[in-house]
């Protein structure tokens, strides 16, 4: 089969790398990819939001099935118009998307079906948000209803500061995505992603996963897209699963199908736990990144009939298997991020730290330059390894790392502290 993949971060470098081993695949298409993907995919200069094109490559190549990595086009109607041009697709079409395109949606969503989640409002105008906010306790938490490339949810230490945030949301700082602001409860506890396949009825829960939202050590300093995973994720216990399933996940699988728009391919719900309870954050309606490259390590069984049958709607007939290592990836970043960041800076060294046992380097903004790799975006790398223990695979990731030469980018040295500390504290 031709397959075609769309996008070009570290997620797309994993699922591309455990695509191609797919005996299904003929030919694997990425568009427009990256320097990693191009070396086990053809890469086609076309944007992922660029739907025209992505249809008239698909065509003209022939695309029997494609694959879309990023909400972006997800929630712009990437799989209406590939389906319509013939072309079978994995990923919610435009209507279904909206679980990741509008939090108010979500929010509505779970009040009509008592699916546990922070109390909220969502407000059409700075004064009402304003004066609800005023009557939560701090922090509150103040989020644009729309898609804002992972920067529109603001956590407010203050009135002041959610004042701020607002007023910035209505002025306009967002665009769009801010015309209507939802104001929360902060939800304290620990924070874990849940991924599922589904097809609209059925559903296949993916392996556990956690990442790290915060750029510095410790989970400090300011929000990122996450800086590195490790999976399986302890606190998501077989118990804590059911009750996902249970109150979260299938009461809106449910819910999208009795509203005439069925949900169909991975949902990633994000989730903060407390004392055993989850409570649903937001959802996302594709893989999460960093949390994809660890679960593709870990995935045994093949990828590519898995996003058919959910496609199909025929996930009832398929088992997936995930090898019983844990795997881990750490985030390398350009000196800078999550802010402003320099690009262009050298990377050397690629070669010797993929040699290290169980270590797989996804590149997720890299570029190749007169036989150079060159650092090309905010999150760069993503040095990923698996082991018999979570401690094993992060400390082939970090042997990895320190062979890594490039002074423009960092990373953080303690991902998967919260596993390592369990896995030690184990008699
Ligand atoms: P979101 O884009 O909704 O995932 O929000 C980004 C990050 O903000 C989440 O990963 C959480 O760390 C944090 N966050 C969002 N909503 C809440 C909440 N109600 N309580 C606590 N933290 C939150
Ligand atoms: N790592 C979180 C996300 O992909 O949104």
């Amino acid at each position: 089969m031709n397959i075609l993949l769309i996008g070009s971060g570290g997620r797309e470098h994993a699922l591309a790398w455990t695509l191609s081993a797919s005996p299904l695949v003929t030919k694997l298409y990425c568009a427009p990819g990256n320097t990693g993907i191009a070396a086990i995919a053809d890469c086609a200069a076309i944007d992922a939001m660029n739907l025209d094109g992505i249809v008239r490559f698909a065509k003209e190549k022939r695309i029997d099935f494609a694959v879309i990595g990023p909400e972006g086009p997800l929630v712009a109607g990437i799989t209406d118009r590939l389906e319509a041009a013939g072309v079978k697709t994995f990923g919610p079409n435009m209507k279904a998307a909206i679980l990741e395109g509008s939090k108010a949606f979500v929010k509505d969503l779970c009040a009509a079906n008592d699916i546990p989640t922070a109390a909220y409002r969502r407000c059409g105008d700075a004064a009402t948000a304003k004066t609800f906010a005023a009557t939560l306790p701090l922090p509150v938490v103040i989020k644009a209803d729309g898609l804002a490339a992972g920067k529109g949810v603001i956590i407010a230490a203050t009135h002041e500061e959610a004042g701020d945030a607002i007023d910035a949301m209505f002025g306009g700082a967002f665009g769009d995505a801010g015309k209507e602001v939802v104001v929360e409860e902060f939800l304290d506890g620990e924070e874990a992603s849940f991924f599922a396949l589904t097809d609209g009825t059925h559903i296949l829960p993916l392996a556990s996963a956690q990442d790290h939202k915060r750029v510095f050590d410790g989970d400090k300093g300011p929000n990122t897209g996450g800086m590195g995973a490790y999976s399986p994720a302890p606190v998501l216990t077989a118990e804590v699963e059911k009750k996902v399933m249970a109150r979260i996940v299938k009461p809106t699988v449910d819910a999208m199908r009795a509203r005439g728009t069925p949900y169909k391919g991975v949902l990633f719900a994000g989730l903060m736990i407390k004392d055993g309870e989850p409570k649903l954050i937001e959802y996302n309606c594709r893989f999460g990144d960093p949390e994809c490259q660890v679960l593709m390590l870990r995935l045994k069984s093949d990828l590519l009939s898995a996003l058919m049958a959910a496609r199909d709607g025929v996930l009832d007939t398929v088992d997936l298997r995930w090898r019983s290592e844990a795997a881990l990836t750490v985030v390398m970043a350009a000196n800078g991020y999550p802010g402003s960041y320099e690009k262009g800076s050298e990377i050397r060294g690629l070669a010797e730290a993929a040699r290290v046992e169980g270590v797989e380097i996804f590149h997720a903004g890299t570029v190749a330059k007169d036989g150079r790799i060159l650092a090309n975006g905010g999150r760069v790398l993503n040095v990923s390894a698996v082991g018999k223990s979570v401690a094993e695979a992060q400390a082939r990731a970090y042997e990895a790392i320190d062979r890594i030469n490039w002074p423009g980018g960092f990373c953080r040295r303690d991902i998967g502290w919260r596993a390592v500390l369990q896995e030690n504290s184990r008699p």
